[in-house]
């Protein structure tokens, strides 16, 4: 026996009769088939699914299960199915066929045809190819086209005309079968045209063949017409040959299965064996059109599927791009709104000292005139004088006291206004930070009282070289608002609640310090406004809104910044706002250097 080597074709052969399988496996081993025998159906069953081969052989009449129940079984089974099944029987009868085609075997051959013959129809078999699905619904809906295609009529004078094939019958009987039957005339024309391919072309056809070379020459065109279709992509038709019988039988009709035939059958073989036959060549080759349907539908889902995907994936791209665009737009907003901030302190920088300059000078002389005219009215008073010119004294004495304490308020308000103005004035020196804090705690005592707690947590270096504005001025003017708030949370008489924890540390080149108090805290539409000169809550006359905005102009000289943000002191009585400062600091040896514009 030659060596099994992986190209073979595995074949299955199921055959009881000891003689025959050896005569049979003899012409396919020589044949170049790798086969394995079996001698029973169920044996058969086992052989199969241990070697899942290309093709099984099987005798319709065994021991046990039969042919046609074996290969019943092997449709049923997901694995065996695509399997091609060719039966062999001993007897001829149409019955027999039947049973062996419609239990879903493939193809037919009778035990006593020559083993040229049923190599051939073998090779016919394996040449369909693997994917042999069996008819599902959707294929069982469609008509299968058949076209019958006889002899040309000039033949029939001669010698191999096919005589007794009953083409009408045949057409009739397939056409209750439910297939669309055209019957033509044979002709060289009929392979040219399109009517081969395409949507609408047939799924098998009859040929009527006769002995001539003609009819083998109209086989190899069939056949190479068939390979540009599959080449194309397509499914092409199958076909089949009816061949006059004593021909058939003399052996020489295997140059029609090497010409490209898919099954040749005698032109006595019974109508309805020949029926059954054609159904089942036209039901394979639908069935591979379904599968070849199912998968261009698979690869249209996939690119559909893919497209999605790749829309997806710009969706989430633009949702991306979206919200960079309106975190830029934010800062750009941020940045504006510092500009046009800065843009108003400068002018109004401006206008502020132009007004605290006209202010200072009549406010001077009219705070030394007043001074005279105390010690004049004092000296006046020590004078003899009538009783009602003292009272008259006494009385302008009062008013003057009052009038001097309004000319006080106006020259702090003046000492404000120029300090807000003449910021890049003050010069850069060394403040140690904790002991300049603790003289801004003390100074605000009265403020604070004995209910408010100061808490420090302070990180970053005691000294700092800065504007000592910085400390006097801004951190000053946030504690004091800090307790003016949590003065405003309290009810009347009682002694004021609140904590006011005073942080800083030294991170990413910045020197951070943060006031935080748990009082009302600061509502978001307010958070705008605050660092505007002159804006205050505070009743008329208890505060002037300069504060912060002296604290925003610190930090800009300062190249710094100030924000406010919810403080959430952890068991604080209100949300409480958090006022953050930040410097810009260069490290040097003495310790941290503010970086501002006046440094
Ligand atoms: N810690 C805080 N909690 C709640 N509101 C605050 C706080 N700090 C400031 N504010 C609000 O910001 C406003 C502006 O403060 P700013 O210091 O500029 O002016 P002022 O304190 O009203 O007056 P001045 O400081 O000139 O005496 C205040 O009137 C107050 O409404
Ligand atoms: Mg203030």
């Amino acid at each position: 026996m030659p060596p099994v080597t992986p190209n073979m074709p595995r074949v299955v052969l199921v055959e009881p009769d000891c003689d025959h399988a050896r005569k049979i496996a003899r012409v396919l081993v020589k044949e170049g088939f790798a086969l394995t025998c079996a001698r029973s159906g169920e044996e058969g069953l086992g052989t199969i699914e241990e070697t899942m081969p290309d093709l099984v052989v099987a005798c319709t009449e065994l021991p046990g299960m039969s042919g046609g129940q074996l290969a019943r079984r092997l449709r049923l089974d997901a694995l065996t199915r695509n399997i091609p099944i060719l039966m062999l029987t001993e007897d001829a009868s149409p019955g027999v066929e039947r049973e062996g085609l419609e239990s879903g075997a493939d193809a037919y051959i009778s035990k006593s045809a020559h083993p040229d013959l049923m190599v051939l129809r073998m090779r016919a078999l394996l040449r369909e190819g693997p994917e042999l699905l069996q008819v599902d619904e959707a294929s069982r809906l469609r008509r299968s086209r058949i076209v019958i295609v006889n002899s040309p009529r000039e033949d029939e004078d001669e010698e191999d005309v096919v005589e007794d094939v009953p083409e009408t019958t045949l057409g009739e009987l397939l056409w209750r079968d439910g297939h669309t039957v055209t019957s033509i005339e044979r002709s060289d024309d009929l392979i040219e045209g399109g009517w081969l391919r395409g949507a609408d072309s047939p799924d098998c056809l009859v040929l009527e063949l006769g002995s001539g070379e003609e009819d083998l020459k109209f086989c190899r065109l069939l056949d190479a017409r068939r390979q540009a279709v599959l080449e194309a992509g397509g499914i092409p038709f199958r076909t089949l040959g009816i061949v006059e019988a004593s021909r058939f039988r003399r052996q020489s009709s295997g140059e029609f299965f090497e010409a490209g035939i898919d099954d040749l059958v005698p032109s006595d073989i019974a109508l309805e064996a020949l029926a059954m036959r054609i159904r089942t060549l036209a039901q394979r080759r639908m069935a591979q059109d379904e599968f070849r349907q199912q998968e261009i539908e698979r690869q249209q889902n996939a690119l559909t599927l893919e497209a999605a995907r790749a829309k997806a994936e710009m969706a989430e791209a633009l949702a991306q791009a979206n919200m960079e665009l309106a975190r830029t737009n934010e800062q750009l907003l941020q940045a504006q709104s510092k500009l046009v901030q800065t843009a108003k302190m400068a002018s109004l920088g401006e206008l502020v000292a132009g007004i605290a300059h006209e202010i200072n000078n009549p406010l001077a002389f009219t705070i030394a005139h007043a001074d005279t005219v105390t010690r004049t009215l004092k000296r006046l008073q020590g004078v003899n004088a009538s009783d009602e010119a003292m009272a008259l004294t006494k009385k302008g004495m009062s008013r003057l006291e009052s009038m001097k304490l309004g000319l006080q308020r106006i020259q702090n308000l003046v000492l404000s206004l120029r300090r807000f103005s003449r910021l890049d004035e003050s010069s850069f020196q060394k403040v140690d930070v904790p002991a300049a804090l603790d003289t801004a705690l003390a100074l605000l005592a009265h403020k604070l009282g004995p209910g408010i707690v100061v808490e420090k947590d302070l990180q970053a270096p005691a000294e700092l070289v800065c504007q000592p504005a910085f400390l006097n001025q801004v951190v000053m003017n946030i504690i004091s608002n800090a307790a003016d708030a949590l003065a405003d949370m309290s009810a009347d008489g009682d002694v004021v609640r609140g904590r006011i924890v005073i942080a800083s540390r030294l991170e990413n080149g910045r020197y951070e310090m943060s006031i935080s108090d748990d009082g009302p805290g600061l509502p978001h539409e307010l958070r705008t406004r605050i660092f505007d000169p002159f804006f205050t809550t505070k009743p008329v006359g208890t505060g002037t809104g300069l504060g912060l905005a002296i604290a925003y102009s610190v930090m800009e000289a300062h190249d710094g910044a100030i924000e406010v943000t919810d403080a959430n002191l952890p068991g604080g009585h209100g949300i409480g706002a958090c006022f953050r400062l930040s410097l810009p600091v260069r490290m040097t040896e003495e310790g941290p250097v503010a970086t501002g514009r006046a440094a």
